[in-house]
């Protein structure tokens, strides 16, 4: 053959190979495009755009085909088939990807998308990278049958194996119902869009037929009520776009895997300064609320507070944010809703977000005005004693640096647990403001002078003396710092600082909890 055949030859099978990847990326052709455009929603490689750094994103897999005859599935082949995978980059460093094509079989999940999906969770465990998955998909491929359900067992166990070794996040835009849930509720963050996701094990027409009860897909499983009632949502967004950009900015705060650090990051914000506003935020009232999210705010490095479960047990706050260039997870109690009592889904909330930053080398600041467990039926029946020794049992658990400060209440047992020193909490603070007993004033005035109250001339007179007593003696740091549980107390203004340096001195910080195949949290 001549050159110039060879190169003629050559150019026909690179332009052959152009045409293969280009009806690829139609995936279930443009008028499939058009109608998930028509609904708002992006197809499967554009969202991997606007996730991934531009122009970062290497696909593979693009050729895979289904291996189905069965009804009729062998006249249409899709390439890809119904999800896209590859890699890139968030702010240059590596991701994985899976981002499930609704164009082609809606999504549907059948022999051949569950091995590429297998592939990408097994090469970002092998080489130490987080891994992000784009959901949206009819479900298992009917026409497969067993088959499907087959694959969603094998993603389901990396999707376990790999839990607290790589970061996995998942993102839901559109259906995602059945058994499908189940791999992103073995992930560690579920994102979700409002108005165009949901997520439930049984559809509507299932929950008519055995409850009679009348529901549309949005009151079952949309995104408010999984990030406002059962808290399965993490972060819900008004768009995909939103939702995309929400990854990356969670992305930054964490490692690639559990054997790193937390990546630092210069924010220019000085470590040394003060907030004297700080001083005066906590009401001179005990009972009246005030904003705990506002001291975060003015504490962390350019009041930059990316919060978890915002609008899920809200009596609870959790998020990361960054100290003197550090990444960290907060958790607070937030006065301001529910006077910061510890329930059954603010303990469980708490429970794994410190579960998460242990697995993956964040330190946990915990800040801490809280009047106790919530009493009541309700709570007693729903197993809070579970559920809040699930918290306790996740601090205890944790190794990573503890640092604690207590702004106002710390009652009762919600004091142990709030990472007191007695649980390995590293450097503990507590502001003057601090109420450190077993319980407030008025109760405990209540029960242990209950005769005398009953006795006396003027009980009312007689309460508040014994009130202003207890106050006194015990409703302050000073009996704790008396005896080492707390650290110092500081002047609010100075937490910032504090907090650094305290974070800093911990840097190499060594714990460890005793060999075991593994813990027993109560679940
Ligand atoms: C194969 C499917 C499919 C599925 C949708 N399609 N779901 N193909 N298997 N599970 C196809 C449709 O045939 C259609 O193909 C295209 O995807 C788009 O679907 P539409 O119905 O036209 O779209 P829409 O009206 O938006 O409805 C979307 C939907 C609906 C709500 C997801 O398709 C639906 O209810 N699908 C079935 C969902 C389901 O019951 N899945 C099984 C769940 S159980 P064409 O060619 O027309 O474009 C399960 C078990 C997992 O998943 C177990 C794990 C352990």
């Amino acid at each position: 053959m001549s050159e110039a055949s060879v190169e003629r030859h050559a150019n026909a099978r690179i332009q052959d190979l152009r045409e293969r990847k280009a009806r690829a990326r139609l995936g279930g052709g443009e008028e499939r495009i058009e109608a998930q455009h028509k609904r708002g929603k992006l197809t499967a490689r554009e969202r991997i755009d606007l996730l991934l750094d531009k122009g970062s994103f290497r696909e593979i897999d693009t050729f895979v085909v289904h291996r189905t005859h069965d009804f009729g599935l062998d006249r249409q082949k899709y390439p890809s088939d119904s999800v896209v995978t590859g890699w890139g980059t968030i702010e240059g460093r590596l991701v994985y990807v899976f981002s499930q094509d609704f164009t082609v079989f809606g999504g549907s999940l059948g022999e051949v998308h569950a091995e590429k999906v297998v592939k990408i969770l097994d090469m970002a465990m092998k080489n130490g990278a987080p891994v992000i998955g784009i959901n949206d998909s009819g479900g298992a491929r009917i026409q497969e049958g067993v088959v499907s359900l087959g694959g969603y067992a094998d993603i389901f166990l990396r999707n376990t194996l790999a839990s607290g070794v790589i970061p996995q996040i998942s993102a839901i835009m559109g259906p995602c119902a059945g058994g499908a849930v189940y791999s992103p509720a073995l992930t560690d963050f579920i994102f979700m869009v409002r108005n165009s996701s949901y997520m439930f094990v049984t559809g509507p027409d299932v929950v008519k037929a055995v409850t009679h009860e009348e529901v549309t897909q949005e009151e079952l499983g949309g995104a408010s009520v999984h990030s406002e009632k059962s808290g399965v949502c993490h972060v819900a967004a008004d768009s995909e776009a939103d939702t995309l950009y929400l990854i990356r900015k969670l992305i930054s705060y964490i490692p690639q895997n559990n054997m790193e650090d937390p990546p630092y990051v210069n924010t220019g914000d000085d470590p040394l300064r003060m907030d004297e506003s700080l001083d005066t935020i906590i009401p001179d009232d005990a009972v009246k609320p005030y904003d705990m999210k506002e001291v975060i705010r003015r504490i962390v490095d350019n009041g930059e507070f990316f919060e978890i479960h915002e609008n899920y047990a809200m009596n609870v706050v959790v998020g990361f944010a960054r100290l003197g260039g550090h990444s960290v997870g907060i958790i607070a109690n937030q006065p301001a809703v529910l006077a910061g009592v510890l329930d059954i889904d603010a303990s469980e909330k708490a429970a794994r977000f410190i579960r998460f930053c242990d697995a993956f080398n964040i330190p946990i600041v915990t800040f801490e005005d809280v009047p106790g467990f919530l009493p009541g039926t309700v709570q007693e029946h729903g197993g809070i004693i579970r559920s809040g020794a699930k918290l306790l049992y996740a601090y205890c658990e944790a190794t990573v640096p503890k640092l604690t400060v207590i702004t106002r209440k710390a009652y009762g047992g919600a004091y142990c647990v709030m990472s007191s020193k007695h649980i390995r909490g590293d450097v503990n603070f507590a502001w003057p403001t601090a109420e450190i007993a077993v319980m407030g004033p008025d109760g405990a005035v209540s029960i242990v002078f209950r005769r005398e109250l009953e006795k006396a001339e003027d009980p009312a007179a007689r309460k508040n003396e014994l009130v202003n007593e207890y106050r006194e003696k015990f409703a302050n740091p000073y009996v704790a710092a008396e005896r080492g549980y707390i650290d110092d107390v500081i002047e609010p203004r100075e937490t910032r600082p504090r907090l650094i340096n305290a974070l800093e001195m911990l840097q190499n910080k060594r714990d460890s909890n005793p060999a075991k195949k593994h813990g027993n949290i109560p679940l």
